[in-house]
């Protein structure tokens, strides 16, 4: 039997930089105890919470203000001695240390190897996509100078040379911390799946020539672009090396060429007009307000006529129950996420308007998560036969969205 024939990274003699991570027994057992007490915080500790506000601390604080609480604000005053919340914080923020630490040990072991992969991908290039580096860029502060949640050395350190460490660690780290979820099981990539279906199905004369993800980490939300739209050239963009070296090496690896670049996306580099889609997944919330505005405007200046926006994010406060705000803002005080309920407080459809868009133009919605809801049915959502899954744990996404 003739043997099947060698793919670009094979034929270039590319290893698989994920598969030099090989943790131990022991190290397994840990990160599943992990997943696992996610899992159990998110969804079974949060229902008990939500409980014990309705059955002591909303009542409480009726009987001591004579009214109920307004806003997400006063359901925190009013949480803030709960037990159920306590337990609650506690078990989250370790479980967010741990989901990083779980990892670290085996990426470790690997990094000399790993470094030598990544190092490999970018001199045989096996699928044509690119990566650019600048030693001197400065990183913003709001991402170097804080463990934003609870990564150690945040997205930016690096520790050696051609370092890819916190590459790895975001990498592994986010499995372990969303593998116990069952719609996020297993499926990196899960939102930029969903985006570019949803962009695909309800706009189908759509067809973007160049697309623009703004924090894409390690690609792994903008490789999925590569699948719905294979014409188009698909742009990340960073501040963090260590990331997009390791997400290089993964997708030369994979055969789906991204052009990864280190720049801050307050102000890039790429012509005007040069995309016609810009998208984010969980972004913005880690940027100061004053940030995510000049990001508009960039996003507006770098796209062509036509072009679209559909930032993936939390949902802001304006479209969601104070109850859920009040839950969804937990990030802001406890994982290193100080721009969290700033971000959350904007209307982003007002952001988009502000920074140049036609207001009408401007629009949020909620979509399901394309791969556990299935192709059929998120289709008939498209449709608007419909609805989408309550948010929450991975179930459908907050997009907002805007065209130039
Ligand atoms: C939560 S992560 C995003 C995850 C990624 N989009 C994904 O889907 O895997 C936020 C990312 O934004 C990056 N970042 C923060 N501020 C930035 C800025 N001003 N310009 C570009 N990237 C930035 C961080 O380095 C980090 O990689």
């Amino acid at each position: 039997m003739p043997d099947a024939p060698l793919n670009a990274a094979e034929a270039h003699q590319l290893r698989d930089i994920d598969a030099l991570y090989r943790p131990t027994h022991d190290e397994i057992a840990r990160q599943r105890f992990v997943s696992a007490l996610r899992k159990h915080v998110l969804v079974d500790k949060a229902a008990e919470m939500r409980a014990s506000y309705e059955r002591a601390a909303k009542p409480a604080f009726i009987s001591a203000r004579r009214r109920a609480p307004r806003d997400h604000l006063e359901i925190r005053t009013a949480m803030l001695d709960d037990m159920t919340f306590k337990v609650f914080s506690a078990l989250r923020v370790n479980a967010q240390e741990l989901s990083w630490l779980s990892v670290m040990d085996g990426v470790e072991r690997a990094l000399p190897e790993m470094i030598g992969v990544a190092r490999e991908a970018a001199r045989l290039n096996p699928s044509g996509g690119s990566l650019r580096l600048d030693p001197a860029f400065k990183p913003p502060a709001y991402v170097a100078d804080i463990d934003v949640h609870h990564i150690p050395g945040s997205f930016t350190a690096e520790v050696t040379k051609d370092d890819v460490a916190i590459g790895a660690v975001a990498h592994f780290g986010t499995k372990v911390f969303a593998g116990g979820l069952p719609h996020r099981k297993d499926n990196p990539g899960d939102v930029g799946q969903s985006v570019a279906h949803y962009l695909k199905y309800k706009y189908p004369d759509f067809k973007p020539r160049r697309i623009l993800d703004c924090g894409t980490t390690g690609g792994k939300n903008l490789a999925p672009y590569r699948d719905v739209f294979p014409d188009a050239e698909c742009y990340g963009i960073d501040v963090a090396p260590s990331a997009l070296r390791y997400g290089y090496a993964q997708w030369e690896y994979r055969g789906k060429p991204l052009h990864l670049s280190q720049q801050n996306a307050e102000a890039t580099d790429f012509p005007d007009g040069f995309f016609d889609l810009i998208v984010s997944c969980f972004f913005f919330h880690e940027v100061p307000v004053a940030s995510t505005k000049k990001i508009l405007r960039e996003n507006y200046r770098l796209l062509a006529k036509g072009g679209r926006l559909a930032h993936m994010e939390l949902p802001p406060n304006c479209e969601v129950d104070p109850y859920y705000a009040f839950f969804l803002d937990w990030d802001n005080y406890y994982n290193y996420e100080p721009d969290y309920a700033d971000y959350r407080s904007q209307v982003p459809k007002t952001l988009c308007a502000e920074a140049g868009f036609d207001p009408k133009t401007c629009s949020h919605i909620f979509i399901p998560n394309w791969r556990s809801f299935g192709d059929e049915n998120f289709r008939r959502f498209v449709a608007g036969e419909l609805p989408p899954p309550e948010h929450g744990n991975g179930a459908s996404w907050f997009i907002f969205e805007a065209v130039k």
